[in-house]
């Protein structure tokens, strides 16, 4: 028997010399040291030793599963520790290698007169609100004083969905639906997109305006003037020369087109503002009782001013940009001068 055990042994440390992997050590463990291992078959048969030598045969095989049991804990724990080892050493990072770089977006020229104007009329008291850019024809034209067949409506080459949709030409129709549904006062600011059958150097089909509205007890043109006036010395610089020039539109009464001397020749005359020294920047004007009624309010009670203005326009002023098709050709190497 304990011939047997030794014999056992050594083979059973054969076979571990040769055990590469966990699959062949816990194979090993299950041979000798399972419930049916060799081994644990050999300990039970202990009856058939003789009894003087039984304390020590049972003291050797236990000797024997215990130190078997260490060596196979010791192989696994190797193996485990190599394989990471070598997952170390297979997604090593190089910490000394230059970074990816990322490369910042910049805010569209638009986007930042859109935000410099939102900006200084709520300085002013004004609330930007929007509206939708597919509109009745009611508030486009009908609300704003422009019936059918009204020849101002040849001034905006309108986009119609149907007899009684378009695509908003401005975004006066604005003003209506919020007169509509508040009392005054009103102080709003609404940018957005407007659509006009248009293409050339200085017309996009698409372009982006902002509508201003006032309205309160006694508002008067003089608060026009005041209120156009300080926006545009803070949007163009406090030596900015204005003009209010008579103008006009079937939504005010009276109408004025507010423009500026010339940025590029300071009112020499140059190509930019076609030899006149003045440029156009807005179109404003007292609104009129006529709007007033549509939306319920009396007019004899409330007065009040509006303006509009395009937001490319005035972007091309202030950057110096000659062709308006710029801003909508997605061009990084225009957008990121801004
Ligand atoms: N809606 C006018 C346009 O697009 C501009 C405007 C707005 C004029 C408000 C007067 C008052 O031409």
């Amino acid at each position: 028997m304990t011939a047997e055990l030794e014999a056992l042994r050594n083979q059973a440390e054969a076979e571990l010399q040769k055990a590469g992997t966990e699959e062949d050590l816990q194979t090993v463990r299950t041979r000798y040291l399972g419930r049916k291992g060799l081994l644990t078959a050999l300990l039970r048969n202990i009856g058939n030793v003789p009894p003087e030598e039984k304390p020590q045969f049972g003291k050797r095989c236990n000797e024997i599963k215990e130190e078997l049991s260490a060596r196979i804990d010791q192989a696994l724990a190797g193996l485990a520790s190599s394989r990471r080892d070598e997952v170390l050493l297979r997604e090593r990072i190089d910490v000394t290698l230059p970074g990816r770089g990322t490369r910042p977006g910049r805010v569209h020229p638009v986007t930042q007169v859109r935000e410099e104007i939102c900006r200084i009329f709520s300085g002013l008291g004004f609330s930007v609100v929007e509206g939708p850019e597919v509109e009745l024809d009611y508030y486009n034209f009908e609300a704003l004083n422009i019936p059918k067949n009204h020849p101002a409506r040849d001034m905006q080459d309108t986009f119609y969905i149907d007899e009684n949709i378009v695509l908003r030409t401005h975004t006066s129709p604005v003003q209506v639906r919020i007169m509509e549904k508040t009392r005054p006062p009103v102080r709003i600011l609404s940018p957005g997109r407007v659509y006009r059958r248009d293409s050339d150097i200085s017309h996009t089909p698409m372009f982006h305006q902002i509508e201003g509205l006032l309205v309160d007890r006694g508002v008067t043109f003089g608060d026009l003037k005041g209120v156009l006036t300080a926006f545009l010395k803070q949007v163009f610089g406090d030596q900015t020369v204005l003009r209010f020039r008579p103008s006009f539109f079937p939504f005010t009464e009276p109408s004025a087109e507010v423009d500026i001397q010339c940025v590029i020749c300071r009112g020499q005359g140059c190509r930019v503002c076609g030899q006149s020294g003045w440029l156009e920047i807005l179109g404003s004007g007292m609104v009129d009782p006529e709007v007033f009624k549509n939306v319920g309010y009396d007019p004899e009670e409330f007065t009040g001013f509006a303006f509009g203005l395009g937001l490319e326009r005035i972007a091309m002023l202030k950057f110096g940009i000659t062709d308006i098709r710029l801003f909508f050709e997605n061009d990084l190497r225009f957008l990121e001068q801004f």
